[in-house]
């Protein structure tokens, strides 16, 4: 198959870009600045937008000192007019066709869903679903007009499962999850393909200031098997595969990049180990106003490390009774 891939001279265009021209939304900071640069260095032609004039500029000097091909426009995703203008600028730099289209805008601010107002509530979905819907379809005629069209989507895992991260927000993520779905049905005849890259944690602008918080990055690590946040490069490497020819059978896929959090369920030793903590909690004078407690087990030999909560400890306690009480008389706590 390899030989006969190479003989056939599809080997080396499988891992490039070169030739094909790519729209990314949000291109000045974060994944989408990753993205931009990712697209650009495996040969595309890239337009970006954001909303801030004087970042684009100073992005765009950049490239170019970098001698990536990368143009872009002042545009404000969450207004129609401007998602229509910006598609015109693109058919007109790119003579009505354009290979990529990466849906990478969005924003998130978190708060109880009772109190989200129905302005916010419309900023959120107008940046993060409504844009998106609006610029592929927008960008349909051109992506078919290539031959060979690819839309990514940069959802999330919220939309995939609940984090808290606000309720408008991975409502938004998942819309974007299930338009990847349909696009990639209704759209195959045309020859486009439709997948999404749904990050956890990234270090971007955007979750700076969460993970600047020592307790809220500990439980961040606590839950990502690869103990730590992502990278925004770490992402935009599989925003790319996904353009490349090599990438030319996956469609209507919902990709986590995530260190492995998607499929870190609470194992029973975590359960075992957290009623451990929260015994010896007890057993302290601790009482179960105290919110969280933090420690290390050595739990039947291995040591786990663990954040006892009221909420997990009294579900431990309600599920597991003495059983479990039993079973975790061995653990030590330090
Ligand atoms: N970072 C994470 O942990 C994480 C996790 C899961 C999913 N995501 C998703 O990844 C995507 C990128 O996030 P990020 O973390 O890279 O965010 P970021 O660091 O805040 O960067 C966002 C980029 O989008 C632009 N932008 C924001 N609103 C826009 C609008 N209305 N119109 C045009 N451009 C706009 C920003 O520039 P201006 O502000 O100048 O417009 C900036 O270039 C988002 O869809 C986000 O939901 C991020």
């Amino acid at each position: 198959m390899a030989a006969k891939l190479e003989s056939s001279g599809r080997n080396a265009n499988r891992w490039s870009l070169s030739g094909m021209n790519a729209l990314v939304t949000g291109g000045t900071r974060g994944i989408g600045h990753a993205v931009v640069e990712e697209l650009a260095g495996l040969g595309a032609v890239v337009h970006t937008c954001s909303r801030t004039e004087t970042e684009l500029n100073k992005c765009l000097l950049e490239w170019e000192a970098k001698g990536l091909r990368v143009s872009g426009s002042v545009c404000d995703v969450s207004f129609r007019h401007q998602r229509e203008k910006v598609i015109e600028v693109v058919s007109a730099l790119f003579n009505g066709k354009i290979n990529i289209l990466v849906n990478n805008a969005g924003i998130s601010f978190r708060k109880p869903t009772v109190e989200y107002t129905a302005e916010e509530f419309s900023t959120i979905m107008s940046t993060n679903f409504e844009s998106a819907y609006h610029l592929s379809q927008l960008a349909h005629p051109l992506l078919k007009t290539s031959g060979a069209g690819s839309i990514v989507f940069i959802s999330s895992v919220a939309g995939v499962v609940s984090l808290g991260t606000g309720s408008p927000y991975a409502a938004s993520k998942a819309a974007i999850n299930q338009i990847t779905k349909n696009l990639a049905c209704e759209w195959a005849k045309d020859n486009i393909r439709t997948n999404a890259v749904a990050p956890w944690y990234t270090r971007t602008t955007l979750v700076d200031h969460l993970l600047a918080d020592k307790s809220f990055l500990d439980e961040i690590i606590s839950r990502t098997p690869l103990r730590r946040p992502g990278e925004a490069e770490e992402v935009s490497s599989l925003v790319a595969f996904l353009c490349l020819p090599a990438a030319s059978y996956i469609t209507g896929q919902v990709i986590c990049v995530d260190g492995g959090m998607s499929v870190n369920v609470l194992s029973i030793k975590r359960v075992l180990a957290l009623n451990a903590v929260f015994c010896w909690h007890l057993g302290r004078g601790g009482n179960w106003n105290e919110k969280r407690s933090r420690r290390r087990v050595l739990l039947r030999g291995e040591r786990v490390e663990v954040i006892a909560t009221q909420m997990a400890a009294a579900a431990v306690i309600a599920c597991g009774g003495q059983a479990i009480i039993s079973w975790t008389a061995p653990c030590r706590v330090n």
